[in-house]
This record gives structure tokens, C-alpha cells and sequence, in this order.
């Protein structure tokens, strides 16, 4: 199975809003695609999260423009995970009811080659942080009681990453209750995790499961050199993850995960070197207080 991983899109349904004063996020999210074309045996595109910034009809109208002619020539299918910029009841009214018949988007994707991407909708409305409340942990339990078609193993793609952040205003912002997922997942064909939020790249593990957060599309977070301050540049990431099939004697590796960084295309600066934003101590301290928790 081999998976282009995208996140943090940050769409907006009218043309002329910035991301920061700054990104056009469309054009960030098109110029990032136009650099694809030599993109080949995609099963799948999966957007982590944070797919639109203003949660409008537009944002999820335009994602879908986009996304939906790029994922079909490649022959693959779409799995678009809601996060916390995104409203789950206004991306039901453009597309569908998740698959609990609410307006979560919690969706089991079978692949048509084997294997099936799980997506589950972690989002607190009015909240930054992340939450799996009790109806979605036990219909993972029974969609996880049976392995995905095909031995090709499930994906689970979610927004928040199941880990502890790198810096601590991420920390402010994390899924909680981590040790409820680490058992459901246990056992299971579950064989990476895909995340976003953070919008910098990061590599772990939930229990014995992997776990994969792609760098952001419309800014990418430098989470080394930044100290006590919290800072993003004009970038744009994704990821090629590749899992072997149960034929291929690399069955039981740890998944192949590649990542490139780009120049952001929606920067007016075209300059990554200038920071989209740079928060000192007392801004990371109001985002803290507003993180909902
Ligand atoms: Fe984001």
C-alpha cells in the first residue's frame, strides 16, 4: 500500500483571505500538487486535518475541487480527516454523514487493491485539543475486530497525533488519553498512524504502532531551533508512506516514510527564510489558556 500523506490545508471559501496576513492557502495547496505529476501507484491520498481554516461550505467545496481530480488521475482514493479549524457539521452538509449516521466524520475507506484506511474525527468543537469520546472508541473496537480485505492492514488517520508534542504550546493543543487508544489499537492490523496538527514532521509510536505526522501545507513549524519561542515558515511538506504487503518478505518491517519540503507557492514574499509567525512567551500563553481544556 502506498499512501501520498498531506496535511493542514488551511482553505478559505473566499479567494482573498491570508492565512496569517500572509499564505494564500490555495495556491500553497495547488503549487504543492503541480510538483506531483511524476507521482506513480498511489492507493490512496489522505489529508490529516485542518483541511479549511474558516470552516465555510466554500473551503470544503474548494478542497474538494482540488483534490478530487488530483486523487483520481492518480488512480487513488481520498480520505479527508476533520481537525480542529474544521467544523464536522458544515463538511457533512458538502459531502456526507460519517459512518456512525452522524455528523462526525469517523469513515472506514476500503481500498479497492486490499487494506482500508480508517479515519476518525477527533475534534472538540470549540476546542483545540483532541478527544475520542466513548461511541467512537467502541465502534473502532468493532471496526478493528476484523482485518482490513486483502492483508494489506489499516491505516488510522487522524488529526491530532497520538503522541506527546514537541513544544509546549503544541502540548496545550494534544489528543488526550492516549493510553485509551494505545489498547484499542493493540492486537489489531493497525500498522501506522497518520497525523497532522503540529505542522512539522515527527516520527514515534503509540504502544507498538508507528506513527507518521506530515509538515504542514500551509506553514511548516521548526520545533529545534526555536526554544522558548514557537515558530513556522513559509514551507509546505507531504509524505510517501509505503507499507509491504503480507507476500513481501518486508511484511514485517516498520513502514518506508519519505518527506519533502518545499518553498510555500502561496507566499507573496516567496521567502521561507522570513517566519509566517513568530510567537514569543506571552502569545504561546494565550493560545495555552484558549486550547479549551
Ligand atoms: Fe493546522
Amino acid at each position: 500500500m502506498r499512501i501520498l500523506h498531506l496535511t493542514d490545508t488551511h482553505l478559505y471559501g473566499d479567494d482573498d483571505s491570508r492565512h496569517y496576513g500572509r499564505i494564500d492557502t490555495t495556491a500553497a495547496l495547488n503549487g504543492l500538487l503541480a510538483r506531483f505529476t511524476a507521482l506513480r501507484d498511489i492507493d490512496a491520498v489522505v489529508l490529516t486535518g485542518d483541511a479549511s481554516e474558516d470552516a465555510t461550505a466554500g473551503s470544503y467545496q474548494k478542497l474538494h475541487a482540488i483534490l478530487d481530480p488530483f486523487a483520481e488521475q492518480l488512480g487513488a482514493q481520498l480520505a479527508v480527516v476533520m481537525g480542529n479549524h474544521d467544523v464536522s457539521a458544515h463538511y457533512a452538509e458538502v459531502r456526507c454523514m460519517g459512518a456512525r449516521g452522524t455528523t462526525v466524520q469517523d469513515h472506514v475507506l476500503d481500498l479497492p487493491g486490499g487494506g482500508r484506511i480508517v479515519v476518525l474525527d477527533l475534534n472538540v468543537p470549540g476546542a483545540g485539543y483532541g478527544h475520542l469520546e466513548a461511541e467512537q472508541i467502541q465502534w473502532l473496537r468493532d471496526v478493528l475486530a476484523t482485518p482490513a480485505a486483502g492483508d494489506r492492514g489499516t491505516v488510522l488517520a487522524i488529526h491530532h497525533p497520538p503522541l506527546v508534542a514537541a513544544t509546549a504550546m503544541l502540548q496545550s493543543l494534544d489528543l488526550d488519553e492516549l493510553e485509551v487508544l494505545a489498547g484499542v489499537l493493540e492486537d489489531t492490523d493497525v500498522r501506522i498512524v497518520l497525523a497532522g496538527h503540529y505542522h512539522h514532521e515527527m516520527t514515534s509510536r503509540i504502544g507498538a504502532v508507528p506513527v507518521h505526522v506530515a509538515p504542514g501545507i500551509t506553514n511548516v513549524v521548526d520545533p529545534i531551533t526555536a526554544g522558548e519561542r514557537e515558530g513556522s515558515l513559509a514551507l509546505s511538506g507531504a509524505s510517501i508512506i509505503e507499507l509491504a504487503g503480507t507476500a513481501d518478505p518486508a511484511h514485517d518491517a516498520a513502514p518506508r516514510v519519505f518527506t519533502s519540503v518545499f518553498p510555500n507557492a502561496g507566499d507573496p514574499l516567496a521567502d521561507p527564510t522570513v517566519p509566517v509567525y513568530d510567537f514569543g512567551p506571552a502569545e504561546i500563553r494565550a493560545i495555552q489558556e484558549h486550547a479549551g481544556r
